[in-house]
């Protein structure tokens, strides 16, 4: 297999996700060095961060909240410290409350705003903003959702935080287009694992709605999705900025 990533640094926060640990075996894979961060205490990583020693490559996990930004900008200072500046920022932590608009909280509709999308401004500005003082080239990939695309009563505030999200790319993308650094978005639909194979796994019927709702009758897994978002920083890829890769097996075709 050829290593595209050989000794870049990529930090990816919501690590210790399905998504996120299946990320970071990828890109281990290819030879990058890698930062996670989650919510999670430190204890609660080294069981994965073992398991990606076999790929020798430096990895480490920090517990952030990715809502506080001098908590962001601590964790990204000392990665680059220890690790080397991050070339590959991936903005990946995210939470979905299932409320109707007239059930969520305030409070809960502030908290998924502050996670989904502010905690993707914290790593994304600060993370460029390192590349941009040391003139460096890079990619950032945000890891957002059909839904925010297509309205869904039952998750509003998820919705909203990843059309905004959205639109955050387009604005990084563009300020960041003459600096060679890359800023696109994988909206993904139905994943077969985190934050809907969590909510599966308390209704076993709901995953079978899913698949069959689904134009392609398949549900992707988190390896899948870890594929593709190592396509999207592909060294190959010089054109594609501001573009988000829809990879939803046909759903927001439906609507
Ligand atoms: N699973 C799906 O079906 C699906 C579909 C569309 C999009 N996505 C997106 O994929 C990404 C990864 O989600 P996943 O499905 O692996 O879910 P997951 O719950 O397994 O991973 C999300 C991670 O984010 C972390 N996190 C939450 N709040 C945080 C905070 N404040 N600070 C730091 N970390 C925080 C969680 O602890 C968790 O480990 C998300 O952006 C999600 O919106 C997932």
């Amino acid at each position: 297999m050829e290593k595209l990533f050989v000794n870049k640094m990529v930090v990816i926060s919501g690590g210790m996700g399905d998504i996120g640990r299946a990320m970071a075996i990828e890109f281990a894979k290819h030879g990058s060095n890698i930062a996670l961060c989650d919510l999670k205490p430190d204890h609660a990583a080294t069981e994965f961060l073992d398991s990606l020693k076999q790929y020798n490559v430096s990895c480490t996990y920090a517990q952030v909240d990715v809502t506080d930004a001098a908590s962001v900008k601590e964790w990204i200072d000392a990665v680059e410290l220890k690790q080397g500046i991050p070339e590959i920022i991936i903005a990946n932590a995210a939470t979905v409350t299932l409320a109707s608009l007239y059930e969520i909280t305030p409070e809960e509709w502030n908290r998924e705003l502050r996670v989904n999308l502010d905690g993707a401004f914290h790593i994304t500005q600060i993370g460029t903003a390192k590349l941009l003082q040391h003139k460096l080239p890079g990619r950032v990939v945000f890891i957002g959702s059909w839904a925010g695309y297509t309205p869904h009563p039952h998750i509003p505030a998820y919705c909203v935080s990843k059309a905004a999200m959205r639109m955050l790319c387009k604005c990084m993308a563009l300020e960041l287009a003459p600096h060679n650094i890359l800023v696109n978005e994988l909206a993904l639909g139905y994943v077969a694992a985190g934050l809907s194979g969590n909510i599966w796994k308390q209704d076993l019927e709901l995953e079978e709605k899913a698949r069959s709702r689904v134009p392609v009758q398949k549900v992707m897994s988190a390896e899948q999705v870890a594929l593709q978002v190592i396509q999207l920083c592909h060294p190959g890829n010089e054109h594609m900025t501001g573009s988000t890769i829809l990879m939803d097996g046909g759903l927001s075709l439906l609507s």
